[in-house]
């Protein structure tokens, strides 16, 4: 048996398989030789001695290979990637270099600029079918390596576009020069999601260059409006289906756990992005000569604001809660096993005390509850010194995050009506519904979230754990619906990697980790996605 044992390990490295040691005994059941034929050779008819000697050189040679190993494709793969670390950072410093800011006109040559360095990117990799396919807002970079036949086909989907870097003087370096400092990299889109496009394009790189080939089928498309609600995504996917068609999509655009706790998320928030205007006089005001007489639209808007939640944390825009999907018990009880403290999450925020939904955990109210945030509030003066006015507008720009089932329209129409009803007679309220973007809930026992889970598992050493996120990524929910593919949420962030804020990074770590279990999701994926389909 331990004979067979070694030749079964030798066969693996050879040909990079892995024959489950529980399937040796069938195999041998099976198999025309007996256990004793190899023990014992016999000489006894000529068949056999012939089959013996055969068998003999064979050996041999496996013995030589086992001296001198070539190694397998997934070392081969892992060795590589080990060695590139520094060349990784330079490129994707050069990425990072590139302000490629959405939301802001003055960036759209940033944006095109970005584009052409990914393309310039999946050139050198060996991507082939390279393309920057116009919308009418940022391109889509598309790419892919379809000479994979009989096996699945990977859509990987990311976003090369960036929130604004503002404030810059909170930056401890700028936010467009990439710098490394204590094991991460700091740089406006280190993490969100740059850096984690880059890692996907690094593990695909690394098989190319080895072999000249991958073990699955792959299609990208990178994106160029995710921040600004990809307003014109949900188009273009419908416009070219059959391009896009695959059997799963995989997404590397959210975080892990904690770090060193790799995880799979299987559920995203959505969200309904409001701006609200209040209208008071017909100009701005001394504030002494009208005051008193006149209704400040700052204090109208700040009243009604803070009429939206009730003293125990609950929204109080009617309707906001008829489609909330309840948490199952079994939800609730895995969430109460993870690894979660809300004293220390508190004290790394700087906060004396959490605040939230009462009657819900910190990880419940993250995850699965409906919030609604005040993004920003102005109107009136806010430059140097006094100025005594009593100003004539006030604006705030509010967002909810919805979980299932809970739809984007309706909450917006919902909060447009509550709004107008809480409206004081003394001012006019304008509501603007700016974007929105469904919740979504993917499947856990899908092949694509197994080869995920064994991934993790191989890329960090440590088996990953099943997550929600309270972030949106909308394009999620249009994927299911125009493509019927399900995401896999592959993420490679860190909850305090300061996303959307001031001194973004990505950790190291999780950078190289992504990068190797990435290289181990491709590798694993078809052999999930075969026993998928026996089913
Ligand atoms: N990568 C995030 C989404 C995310 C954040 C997922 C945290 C998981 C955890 C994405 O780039 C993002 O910021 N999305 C926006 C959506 C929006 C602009 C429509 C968000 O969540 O605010
Ligand atoms: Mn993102
Ligand atoms: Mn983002």
């Amino acid at each position: 048996m331990v004979l067979f044992s070694t030749l079964f390990q030798w066969a693996e490295r050879l040909y990079d398989v892995q024959i489950p040691q529980r399937n040796l005994k069938s195999f041998f059941g099976e198999s025309q030789f007996s256990g004793s034929f190899y023990a014992f050779p016999s000489s006894k008819n000529l068949l056999t001695s012939c089959l013996s000697t055969f068998h003999s050189v064979y050996l041999f040679i496996q013995f030589l290979l086992y001296l001198f190993p070539k190694g397998t494709l997934m070392e081969n793969i892992l060795s590589f990637i080990e060695s590139n670390h520094q060349r990784y950072l330079t490129e994707l410093k050069e990425l990072l270099a590139i302000p490629s800011v959405s939301s802001q006109t003055e960036r759209k040559p940033e944006m095109r600029r970005a584009a052409e360095w990914l393309k310039t990117q999946m050139q050198t990799i060996g991507l082939q079918n390279i393309q920057i396919m116009e919308t009418e807002g940022h391109p889509v970079v598309y790419a892919d390596w379809l000479n994979a036949p009989g096996k699945p086909t990977i859509l990987i989907y990311g976003h090369y576009d960036v929130q604004p870097e503002d404030p810059v003087d909170l930056w401890k370096t700028p936010p467009f020069e990439a710098t490394e400092r204590d094991g991460n990299l700091y740089a406006r889109g280190a993490a969100d999601d740059k850096g984690q496009i880059f890692i996907h394009l690094k593990a695909i790189e690394a098989f190319l260059k080895n072999s000249g080939a991958l073990p699955v089928n792959i299609k990208i498309i990178f994106e160029g409006e995710e921040e600004v609600g990809s307003e014109h995504l949900g188009k273009f996917i419908g416009e070219h289906k059959d391009l896009l068609k695959a059997d799963v999509i995989v997404i590397s655009d959210s975080g892990m756990f904690a770090k060193g706790i790799p995880s799979v998320t299987y559920a995203l928030r959505g969200l309904a992005y409001m701006e609200v205007e209040v209208t008071g006089p017909n100009s701005d005001l001394h504030s002494g000569s009208f005051g008193g007489s006149v209704h400040n639209p700052i204090q109208a808007l700040t009243e009604m604001i803070a009429s939206l939640h009730d003293k125990n944390g609950r929204i109080t825009v009617k309707g906001m809660y008829d489609d909330v999907r309840p948490l199952t018990k079994a939800e609730r009880a895995a969430f109460k096993k993870l690894p979660w403290n809300d004293k220390k999450y508190a004290a790394s925020l700087g906060l004396k005390q959490l605040y939230g939904e009462k009657g819900f955990t910190t990880l419940e109210r993250l995850w699965t509850r409906p919030t609604l945030e005040c993004n920003g509030i102005w109107g009136g003066y806010i430059g140097e010194g006094a100025k005594t006015v009593l100003p004539a507008k006030a604006f705030a720009k509010i967002s909810m995050r919805l979980v299932p089932d809970q739809s984007s329209a309706k909450i917006a129409k919902v909060f447009e009506k509550h709004l107008k009803k809480i409206a004081p007679k003394t001012v006019d309220v304008k509501v603007k519904n700016l974007h929105g973007g469904e919740p979504a809930i993917t499947p856990v026992d899908s092949p694509g979230v197994k080869a995920a889970v064994v991934a993790l598992e191989k890329g960090f050493g440590k088996k990953p754990l099943y997550q929600r996120e309270g972030g949106s990524i909308p394009i999620v929910v249009d994927f299911k619906k125009l493509l019927g593919i399900d995401s896999v949420l592959l993420g490679f962030g860190l909850p305090d990697e300061n996303a959307h804020a001031p001194n973004e990074f990505i950790n190291l770590d999780n950078f190289f980790g992504g990068i190797k279990t990435t290289a181990h999701y491709y590798h694993e994926f078809p052999n999930f996605w075969k026993s998928g389909k026996k089913k």
